[in-house]
């Protein structure tokens, strides 16, 4: 019989970013993007004085804003994602990001401290989704902009369950990809209203996408199983190639805490 480790989301979380932080910092996919172009444009509308990058991974998001703020706290529950943020913030002389170690469902800040948030990628690995949404509304002022970025699950079960079960198999981290109904009512219960939203596709190359997180070979087998047997509406959906490549729905959401 397998040993088989138990350990806390959290700990699997961070086994799974925690060696991969220099991939996150220079992934291209993360790196660039129409999102990041609106946060930015969003942070030098606002001119924020304390902005928030919740789950701020490779630190884009925290890059992006850090021009436009008085200060911007980049906040992860990866140590070595943030030793990896302070040090490429070192290195473009960002000297106005900080780094703080935290869940986002239990942030170590007094309400309203932020006039602005940011949040990409990271809300489909927290334990618990509406928990994370409602600390970012309480540690924001009222009225402050926030912009949540993730990937979105399709509407139809038929398409849901492929894209969780091929998350899973890529990252172990996974916890889901929320539809956007799902998104639009976290925000609303969490006490945000939302001003706007627009989704895109983004391609997965899928060497680059199981290699960033270092996928098992056998869960990349499992993978290529799942989408050869997957139905000819799933394929086209996604719109899957020969090598595993696939197309992935991401959702921006621009809200303002109520
Ligand atoms: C894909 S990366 C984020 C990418 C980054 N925000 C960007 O724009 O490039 C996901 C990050 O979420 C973090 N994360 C996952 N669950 C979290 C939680 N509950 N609280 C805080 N951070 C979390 C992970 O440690 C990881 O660094």
């Amino acid at each position: 019989m397998n040993t088989v480790m138990t350990k806390a989301h959290e700990k699997v979380v961070e086994a799974q970013f925690g060696p991969r932080a220099k991939a996150y910092v220079e992934s291209a996919v993360h790196a660039k993007g129409e999102d990041l172009a609106a946060i930015e444009a969003s942070a030098r509308a606002h001119r924020p004085e304390r902005a928030l990058d919740l789950g701020c991974g490779g630190g884009h998001v925290s890059y992006a804003m850090a021009r436009h703020a008085g200060s911007v706290i980049a906040s992860d529950l990866s140590r070595d994602m943030l030793a990896a943020v302070a040090a490429t913030a070192r290195d473009r002389k960002l000297t106005n990001i900080e780094t703080v170690e935290a869940p986002a469902e239990h942030l170590p800040f007094k309400d309203a401290t932020f006039d602005f948030l940011g949040c990409r990628y990271s809300a489909h690995h927290w334990r618990d989704f509406e928990g994370g949404l409602r600390e970012a509304r309480r540690v924001l002022k009222r009225q402050a902009p926030a912009i949540f970025v993730d990937a979105y699950a399709p509407g139809q079960a038929l398409f849901d369950t492929h894209l969780q079960a091929i998350e899973l198999l890529r990252d172990t981290s996974h916890v889901r990809d929320y539809t956007a109904a799902q998104w639009f009512s976290g925000l609303g219960r969490a006490g945000f209203a939302v001003q706007s939203s627009r989704t895109w596709r983004l391609r997965m190359d899928f060497p680059t996408w199981t290699a960033r997180m270092r996928t098992p070979p056998d869960n990349i087998r499992a993978i290529h199983i799942l989408q050869e047997a997957a139905s000819a509406e799933t394929r086209a959906h996604f719109s899957i190639e020969a090598n595993g490549s696939f197309m992935l729905d991401v959702l921006m959401v621009e809200a303002t805490a109520e």
